[in-house]
């Protein structure tokens, strides 16, 4: 399969959707770099075990964000990665960031965005009662969960829900959305314009 594009991903916890990513052969991307923030993060050893290198940028606090945006920027470029995608990474990126990278940064999030952005967003899904909510993938810009969408796939709260549960239904929709949006990203057939976002 012909590689197309580098790719860093960034991710703070589990790493089930890298394990999605690395586990897609056809991806048209090559991981180079898996940065945490974290250095326990189970992301990291799933990278280990994959043969992709790691990097741990520590959190500096928010009064250091951009310093810490420009650390991690810094290692992505000299991983040779093109782009970034977030797969579940816990901190907010600071505006050089979004700059530095901008359109080539995507994150995935747990709930059919405008709805629900921002932390524990399946516990606010359930505290509102809603009967639909899902995933989204977009890009990122200067706002939390609020850029361009590429993505979306619906899941419904059943009425025995609990966040587990919700939360295991919705990432079986992840790591089949996340693999598809990332390679029709690294093919160039994702086009955004303004906040639409074209498949070509
Ligand atoms: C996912 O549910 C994703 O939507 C959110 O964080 C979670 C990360 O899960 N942004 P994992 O670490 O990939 O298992």
């Amino acid at each position: 399969m012909e590689v197309e594009i580098n790719i860093a991903v960034l991710a703070s916890g589990k790493g089930t959707n890298l394990q999605a990513l690395i586990d897609t052969s056809d991806l048209g991307a090559k991981i180079t770099v898996v940065v945490s923030d974290r250095p326990d993060a189970m992301a990291l050893s799933r990278a280990t075990t994959a043969d992709i290198p790691t990097r741990v940028v520590a959190w500096s606090g928010s009064a250091r964000r951009e310093q810490f945006s420009d650390a991690l920027g810094d290692e992505i470029e000299g991983a040779g990665a093109d782009a970034v995608v977030l797969a579940g990474f816990m901190r907010v990126l600071g505006p050089g960031f979004v700059a530095r990278f901008r359109d080539r940064i995507l994150n995935i999030h747990p709930s059919l965005l405008p709805s629900f952005p921002g932390a524990n967003a399946i516990g606010q899904a359930l505290e509102h009662g809603v009967k639909l909510t899902g995933v989204t993938v977009h890009f990122v810009d200067e706002e939390v969960d609020h850029g361009p969408i590429i993505a979306q796939r619906a899941v419904p709260v059943l009425p025995d829900d609990d966040r587990e549960r919700l939360h295991a239904r919705i990432q079986v929709e992840e790591h089949s959305l996340y693999p598809e949006v990332v390679r029709a990203f690294s093919n160039g057939e994702i086009v955004v314009e303004g906040r639409t976002v074209r498949w070509r």
